[in-house]
């Protein structure tokens, strides 16, 4: 039979990842896992990061997928070596394609990170990044304020507008060239931020870093038929429906609540 590549997020920002996923690689079946329960990831301590990352991969890994990809940087940042311990199947997260886009990006081996606290104060960019250039000269700045400003929608907002200048005047003046979005919503504020860094700085989406990675384990698409998608939750179905839709200018079909069953503690 074939098998689904699972994807898992704290919630629904791990859908901008899904989206380049889905659109790379049509008929791939993709099983989504959004912890809608405990959202948000970003403020939560590193153990209990690890602790709902693992519940979340043991989740999908009983839905007999091929290949976890973790949406979540914060869960990447924080939870990635936890999550190998449990599984021999490949086990992909955001950081380390974001980081090789970012070394492939830079000409003056100046990096912005952006992303939440956990996955700033876990250094995981930088540490990734220097493994490539060691050199180089990274800046990271924590902004938790962007994710409830996506969820709000208000991606073309003045509130939103400012608080981006507010998080990052002191980054525009560090010159850098390259920003690397360490988070699932910040894509979605994309033009806001690229209008307050210039167009001097590009912007790196771990979203889209993360298909060309995937490319080396799945390889070119060869069968033809459209893969199926399926969405499961831990809360909130018609907020996640809601939100989702918006994200993905698409239909959410197929959607599953589910509960935080017992064997999510297994060790
Ligand atoms: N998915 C999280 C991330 O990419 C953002 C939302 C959260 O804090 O849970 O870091």
């Amino acid at each position: 039979m074939k098998k689904a590549i699972g994807i898992f997020d704290s919630g629904v920002g791990g859908l901008t990842v899904y989206k380049a996923i889905r659109n790379a690689f049509p008929s791939e079946d993709l099983i989504y896992f959004g912890d809608t329960a405990r959202v948000p990831y970003g403020p939560k301590s590193p153990n209990t990061i690890i602790e709902y990352s693992l519940q979340n991969a043991r989740f999908l890994l009983q839905q007999g997928i091929k290949i976890l990809i973790v949406a979540c940087n914060t869960s990447s940042a924080v939870a990635l070596p936890a999550m190998q311990t449990i599984t021999d199947i490949p086990i992909i997260g955001v950081i380390e394609p974001g980081a090789e886009q970012a070394a492939k990006t830079t000409k003056n081996k100046r990096i912005g990170i952006i992303g939440t606290e956990g996955t700033i104060n876990s250094e995981a960019y930088p540490n990734a990044i220097k493994k490539l250039i060691p050199e180089a000269v990274i800046f990271s700045v924590a902004c938790p304020l962007f994710v409830p400003l996506v969820e709000e929608g208000w991606q073309d907002h003045l509130v939103t507008e400012l608080v981006v200048k507010e998080y990052l005047t002191n980054l525009k003046m560090q010159a850098i060239d390259t920003l690397v979005l360490g988070c699932t919503h910040y894509p979605l504020l994309s033009k806001a931020i690229q209008q307050i860094m210039g167009s001097e700085v590009t912007l790196v989406d771990s979203a889209m870093a993360i298909t060309e990675y995937l490319a080396r384990y799945i390889g070119s698409e060869s069968d033809k038929q459209q893969g199926s998608s399926t969405f499961y939750v831990s809360d909130n179905e018609e907020k996640f429906t809601q939100i989702a839709e918006r994200i993905l200018n698409d239909n959410i079909k197929k959607l599953i609540r589910v509960r935080l069953y017992e064997s999510w503690f297994q060790n």
